[in-house]
């Protein structure tokens, strides 16, 4: 009943963005009251409003367990309430890696989301390994901080070296899926990998 309520709120105020991120948790029960979420490339902020609400990180719900929520991006983030944020910071370089494990309650993450992507230069395969390379920066802050059992949701565009992601996943994580939520568009090469189950 309640967490309907929760549904329905957030699905009223949040921008279109939020509805790939709805879409998956929705199905595939990511993100629950109580987890440590990581958001890179978190501007303008609507996933992370979408993990605010669900792991109750501002304390909305005082039936369920506290969450914590931290963004990171190259751009500004607006505040949010139940959010902290690293604007401007380069999720690939490892200062930014170790500010991030520094603010994670006992230095570790239940669930890390990447929605991050490269400015399209308009060259596809140029654009595919950019992004490639970023979600492999992901899967690094995965070893250093994802707690065993962690999962984590990652965008990527497909194209020749999508491989070298899902094998690296594959070795990390008991579960690899490959999803495409409605609201992605159908002509667009974006598709998130789904890794559950970290193993340390
Ligand atoms: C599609 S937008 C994210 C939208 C966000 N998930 C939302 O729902 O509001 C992609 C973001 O990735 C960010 N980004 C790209 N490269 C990055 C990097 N190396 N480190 C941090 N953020 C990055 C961009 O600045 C951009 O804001």
């Amino acid at each position: 009943m309640c967490h309907a309520y929760f549904i329905h709120f957030e699905r009223s105020v949040l921008r279109r963005s939020a509805f790939k991120l709805l879409e998956i948790d929705d199905k595939h029960k990511i993100l629950k009251p109580g987890c440590s979420v990581i958001d890179c490339g978190a501007a303008p902020g609507a996933w992370s409003q979408v993990a605010v609400q669900r792991v109750n990180s501002a304390g909305a719900n005082t039936e369920f367990p506290k969450g914590f929520v931290v963004g990171v991006d190259l751009l500004r983030i607006a505040p949010l309430d139940g959010a902290l944020f690293l604007s401007n910071c380069d999720v690939t370089d490892p200062a930014t890696q170790e500010k991030l494990q520094n603010l994670l309650p006992g230095s570790q993450a239940d669930v890390i989301l990447s929605d991050m992507a490269p400015n399209a230069s308009g060259f596809r395969e140029m654009d595919h390994e950019r992004l490639v390379a970023m979600c492999l920066s992901v899967a690094d802050l995965a070893e250093r901080v994802l707690r065993p059992g962690g999962s984590l949701i990652c965008k990527y565009w497909d194209g020749g070296q999508a491989h070298q992601v899902q094998s690296r996943l594959a070795c990390a994580f008991r579960e690899v899926k490959i999803v495409k939520p409605k609201a992605s568009r159908k002509e667009s090469a974006e598709l998130f990998y789904l890794a559950r189950l970290f193993r340390k």
